[in-house]
């Protein structure tokens, strides 16, 4: 006898209660990178919460009857206030409504999926965390830039470059570069100039191969290769622009290697 051509998911994955919120990570963009449990949550969802990074591919596998309200950034105006998007979450949960608050990658990854996490525990409110594929990675993944090869890195710092809340110098960019080892970036393009300069100045090697992988795993994925000294001009000249992973460090090499028989490349910027 054949085996069936398709095995039924819904018995192995967890039911989806009202009175929960789901923190689903909905990955780097291409909704090919949804996990089951987080098209399982959106096919279920009463309402969802998201964010400005979530496309509306992703959007449009949510259950049609379920209601959306965006809550990120969209024409220059600003996101909604974390506090009133938590407490409004809270509030959904209170109505015995199932909530699915969607955020870009991994909600635990640069995505205060962890303030959110901590609120409704505080407010006694079941939830569940469903990782999502981070940018960070996947981005490069698509470049054909591996995070790490055996015998070549041995770890990868993975940072924003978006300073902290009342601490502007709360990274030490010399002594990150100085582990040698490749500096993944987060929200960085608004301060490219500072970070690179910081590092240029405490010694890094000017040569150091950088990478510029803009709306990641999108069809308008677009990949600047360039150096640590020539990084900023080059993402003046070819008007790079967040959202945007940036690489630094020889990691960024064998993409040359992969590029042109890698089917999700990218343009080249
Ligand atoms: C607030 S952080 C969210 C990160 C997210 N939680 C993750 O795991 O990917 C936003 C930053 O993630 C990066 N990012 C998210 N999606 C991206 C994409 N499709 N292409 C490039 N960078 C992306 C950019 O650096 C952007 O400024």
């Amino acid at each position: 006898m054949n085996a069936p051509a398709f095995l039924p998911l819904a018995p192995h994955l967890p039911s989806f209660e009202p009175g929960q919120v789901w923190l689903v990570g909905a990955g780097a963009g291409d909704p090919g990178l949804l996990t089951l449990l987080a098209l399982h949550a959106l096919q279920n969802a009463d309402v969802i919460v998201h964010d400005a990074l979530v496309s509306d591919e992703i959007l449009a596998l949510a259950r049609p009857q379920a209601r959306r309200a965006f809550v990120g950034k969209r024409g220059g105006h600003p996101s909604a206030h974390q506090d009133d998007i938590t407490e409004s979450l809270i509030e959904l949960a209170r109505q015995n409504l199932r909530v699915v608050r969607l955020k870009g990658g991994d909600p635990f990854v640069f995505g205060r999926g962890g303030e959110e996490a901590a609120r409704l525990a505080e407010a006694g409110v079941f939830f569940r965390i469903v990782p999502g594929v981070t940018s960070g990675l996947a981005g490069l993944a698509y470049a054909g830039i591996p995070a790490t090869t055996r015998g070549a890195n041995r770890g990868v710092i993975l940072a924003t470059g978006h300073p902290c809340a009342n601490d502007e110098e709360s990274l030490d960019w010399a002594r990150l570069a100085q582990t040698g080892l490749p500096i993944i970036l987060y929200m960085a393009m608004k301060r490219l100039d500072i970070i690179v300069e910081t590092m240029l100045n405490d010694g890094a090697d000017p040569k150091t191969p950088v990478a510029i992988v803009e709306e990641a795993t999108s069809p308008r994925q677009r990949t600047l290769v360039t150096t640590l000294g020539a990084c900023r001009e080059d993402a003046k000249a070819h008007g790079c622009a967040a959202p945007a992973i940036v690489a630094i460090g020889t990691i960024v090499n064998l993409r040359e290697q992969l590029q042109d028989f890698l089917i999700n490349a990218g343009a080249r910027a």
